[in-house]
């Protein structure tokens, strides 16, 4: 991204990784993503928020020598994680006089993780302001978006609050606010589910916090910054509610000789027509970003899964523990498959779900389902329907 100005005085200076594919070598990013840095320019000082992924080091030097930076005067760290803090060190080796702005926490993070020597940081606390002459940082701490030391800094004057990991989107694109909401909405979506969900309930306290200040613009570390701030705050919202829990089934499921497979795909047709909704999932070949997103609003999910070597398949495996890890609002949990001679695949899966949710009786046939294996399946479809009837989710008949 070229270094580009917000409002006067305060420019976008970060990066566009339109290439890049995996982050965390865990989440597929099928649209690339940002990382966004700030340079604000006060009557007497000048701070950078942020820095960018250590591979763009080089485009961040270049943004700000293209913005005129000849000194830099502090450096504020919102989040440890090396996409936003790994060009710190060049940059104070670039622009020495400069200290790093931080809370406690994010501190010791950055001197475990960059050994950034101690006394280049200046501590703030929650509320702290620090004057740039004719411009006012105020820092705020907003937890676990995404660790624990993560905090947010509020322009005061200008009322753009910079919001690092929260309210991001794994977007890349060279427009600078968010214009078409239906891409955005689904890229918000992704990021939430990936990232924000296992914290769904503190980031509570954060999002009331940012809707009571009001801010004019909110400007993330990822993806387009929003002018209309109650769309992003009230999609947060509606992710994070325990209200909008969704009529809907997800079926994740692998399939070694399709037996699995036809039990999932009765499942889902007798969920169907029974007025569930459901999204499947092929474990092995689907994108985990859609398989996590899914589970934002869904109240159950099944795995389907053969059993190999005495226990699940390896992806089924993985899928259990993810949805476990993600800690969405699901209240149900089940297990379908067909095992040859035996396993220990329910006692598994279950075992690693670790979701305080209402677990179904497992479903594993023997070999590929006959029509009474079939009928089975079918119970199990109205044993669901019947558990989303009880739970308000659907109209009874
Ligand atoms: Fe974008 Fe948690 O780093």
């Amino acid at each position: 991204m070229p270094q580009i100005e917000i409002v006067k005085g305060v420019y976008s200076v970060g990066a566009i990784d339109w290439d890049r594919t995996v982050f965390d070598e865990l989440i597929p990013l099928p649209e690339g993503t940002s990382y966004n840095a700030y340079l604000i320019k006060g009557s007497e000082k000048t701070a950078l928020i942020d820095t960018v992924d250590p591979a763009k080091t080089d485009v961040l030097l270049a943004n700000l020598k293209k913005a005129g930076v000849e000194r830099i005067d502090y450096i504020v760290a919102s989040h440890a994680e090396q996409d936003h803090s790994g060009s710190i060190p060049a940059v104070l080796e670039k622009y020495p006089d400069a200290v790093v702005v931080t809370n406690a926490k994010c501190r010791g993070f950055l001197m475990d993780l960059l050994h950034i020597p101690e006394g280049k940081f200046v501590e703030v606390k929650d509320g702290e302001e620090l004057s740039l002459g004719d411009r006012t940082l105020r820092f705020l701490f907003t937890p676990w978006v995404h660790w624990p030391e993560t905090m947010s800094t509020y322009l005061v004057e200008d009322r753009i609050l910079f919001t690092c990991d929260f309210f991001g989107s794994h977007l890349a694109t060279s427009k600078l606010f968010a214009e078409d909401h239906y891409d955005v909405y689904t890229g918000a979506k992704r990021y939430y589910a990936e990232i924000m969900m296992p914290f769904r309930t503190i980031i509570r306290k954060n999002v009331a916090m940012v809707e009571e200040l009001n801010p004019a613009i909110i400007a993330p570390s990822h993806g387009p910054l929003y002018r209309n701030v109650s769309f992003i705050i009230d999609a947060y919202k509606e992710w994070l509610s325990d209200d909008t829990l969704e009529n809907m089934v997800v079926i994740g499921y692998v399939s070694m000789h399709d037996s699995t497979r036809i039990m999932a795909e009765r499942l889902a047709s007798s969920l169907i027509e029974r007025g569930v909704h459901v999204k499947m999932f092929n474990l092995v070949t689907g994108d985990t970003g859609e398989f996590a997103m899914s589970l934002v609003d869904a109240a159950t999910l099944i795995i389907a899964t053969p059993t190999v070597l005495s226990g699940p398949h390896p992806a089924a495996l993985y899928a259990t523990y993810l949805a476990s890890a993600l800690r969405p609002k699901m209240k149900f949990f089940g297990i379908m498959g067909s095992y040859g001679w035996g396993g220990r695949t329910a006692d598994i899966l279950n075992g690693i779900m670790s979701l305080k949710v209402e677990r179904l009786e497992p479903l594993l046939i023997k070999g590929l389902p006959d029509e009474d294996g079939l009928k089975k399946v079918e119970e199990m479809a109205e044993n669901i329907r019947r558990l989303h009837e009880e739970a308000g989710l659907i109209k009874p008949e």
